[in-house]
């Protein structure tokens, strides 16, 4: 596509500033989606690729893309060269998340100047929201069609067809998020377990984090919209959902005329009698005894909790403005080990927050091999800007963080060993997925507790059934073990 001179007055450019403010309450909509007329069949006959990076939040947003790319007839291509249309769905959440995505936006260029000069490249996702990377992707790149925000994701078919009719770089990204959007198209990339949005968006604003900028402010799903896009799943076949958001835990506190909180909804879904629950992610801030109490009432409500924490230092937490202390964070996890005496716990780690000394990163450590988690995703920080950390003068050399880093990865192989060790000779009800990654002859899934379970499966065993499993043999990463008939 040859394109006249850009004009950057006519974009939606994106504004972190209009980002930060939390002003209107927003609406359900049932009504937005349509199809636009001009591309109907558009894609009847033509491929897309979408590579997805970041949280399940991405994940589900690029389903969501997926199904509307469908009803306009593309079909879906692994490959990537033989695609009509690229789009790619980015994270934001640390530097070298975005340093990937720009590597991938030169290298893919060359489909487009040696392979298909027709083919449509679109940018989706966090880093969108970031007014100086969409600045520097305009500046930078001539061979992006069309960049599309987090909030107006619902909008991508009108801005296929604006890229389509005007053969023009379109940029339209929202600053502000948007309503609720509930008359999307679904698409699911498995069939057995589903990914349910429950909020969008995130008030907290822990001061090295940029998810409040790219996703807005709080919004909860209603909770007939949840419970019957849940009853359908049910109907169709599906074993397990997970119930998203990036802070699960404030679901319903922006409801004005409702008292329904995250225990509430929970309680409601495991009544549906769907077979496994899951839920992602839980600041532990609103994490109340309520929630415990009904995860340890319903069997359905699987023993895992994924609970950041991101320091075991008092004095960083407050810094990061996560609100919460050790004590009352170790009082939490004492509160899940009684009530839900099988419940595996994992959490997130940030090392080298800017300033963080050796012994408040020591007092991370301790935390560690306090709760002994099952497992964490551990992070160096990286300053993002627009945040308030990002402001804040580092004396700490990155080497001396990387080290800490390994440090606390020792700690998080030892105890994901020891935790997964527990299992042997027991036996676990496993969710079959399909065959392992590994080896084809090997069936994998998951256990209750989130942990991969391998094992040498039989012609009687379908992906979706859910079988007990001897365990005998833990590793870190994994159990592996025998059918119980
Ligand atoms: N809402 C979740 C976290 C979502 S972001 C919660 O509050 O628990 C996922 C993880 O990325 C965070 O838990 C944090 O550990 C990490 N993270 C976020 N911003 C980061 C930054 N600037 N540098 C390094 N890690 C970061
Ligand atoms: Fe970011 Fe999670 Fe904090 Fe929200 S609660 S600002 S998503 S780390
Ligand atoms: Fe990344 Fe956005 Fe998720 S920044 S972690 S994709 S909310």
């Amino acid at each position: 596509m040859s394109k006249p001179k850009r004009d950057l007055s006519k974009y939606f450019l994106p504004d972190m500033n209009k980002a930060r403010k939390r002003i209107e309450q927003s609406k359900i909509i049932t009504d937005q989606f349509e199809v636009p007329t001009n591309i109907l069949n558009y894609g009847k006959g033509k491929k897309f690729h979408i590579r997805t990076y970041g949280c399940q939040s991405n994940v589900r947003d690029s389903e969501i893309m997926i199904a509307m790319l469908k009803m306009i007839g593309y079909e879906w291509i692994d490959d990537p060269f033989q695609a009509d249309l690229i789009i790619l769905n980015t994270c934001a959440v640390r530097e070298n998340a975005e340093k990937k995505v720009f590597g991938e936006i030169g290298w893919l260029k060359q489909i487009k100047t040696t392979k298909n000069p027709n083919l449509i490249f679109g940018i989706a996702g966090c880093m969108t929201q970031e007014e100086k990377i969409v600045q520097e992707m305009i500046n930078r790149y001539d061979h992006i069609d069309f960049i599309i925000g987090t909030h107006n994701v619902h909008r991508l078919l009108k801005i296929l067809e604006q890229t389509i009719l005007e053969k023009n770089t379109i940029v339209e990204v929202w600053s502000k998020e948007g309503d609720v959007i509930e008359n999307l198209p679904d698409f699911r990339s498995s069939s057995i377990k589903a990914f349910i949005n429950v909020m969008y968006g995130c008030d907290k604003f822990c001061t090295y984090c940029i998810v409040p900028y790219t996703r807005g402010k709080i919004r909860s799903r209603s909770k007939e919209h949840i419970i019957k896009e849940i009853q359908e799943l049910i109907k169709q076949g599906y074993k397990e959902v997970t119930l998203l958001g990036q802070n699960v835990n404030s679901y319903g506190i922006d409801f004005v005329n409702e008292n329904y909180k995250f225990s509430n909804l929970l309680e409601d879904v495991a009544k549906t009698g769907i077979k496994r629950i899951r839920f992602a992610t839980s600041n532990p801030w609103n994490f109340d005894d309520s929630i415990i109490d009904i995860i340890s009432k319903y069997d359905n409500i699987m023993p895992y909790i994924h609970l950041p924490v991101q320091s075991g230092d008092n004095e960083i937490l407050k810094k990061m403005n996560r609100q919460m202390d050790i004590n009352d964070y170790i009082d939490k996890i004492n509160k899940i080990r009684k009530a839900i005496p099988n419940c595996a716990i994992s959490t997130d780690l940030i090392v080298g927050f800017p300033n963080e000394s050796k012994e408040q990163f020591e007092n991370t450590l301790k935390l560690y091999n306090e709760v002994q988690y099952d497992n964490a995703y551990t992070f160096v920080y990286s300053p993002r800007e627009g945040t308030y950390a990002a402001t804040l003068k580092d004396e700490i050399k990155i080497e001396e963080k990387n080290q800490r880093l390994n440090e606390l990865n020792e700690l998080v192989k030892k105890y994901a060993k020891k935790n997964n060790e527990k299992f042997l000779n027991q036996i676990v009800e496993v969710l079959v997925e399909g065959p392992s990654k590994k080896d084809s002859s090997i069936l994998s899934g998951y256990s209750p507790q989130w942990k991969v379970v391998n094992f040498k499966g039989d012609d009687s065993i379908n992906v979706g059934d859910l079988v007990n499993i001897k365990i005998t043999k833990a590793s870190r990463f994994s159990l592996f073990g025998e059918i119980v008939k």
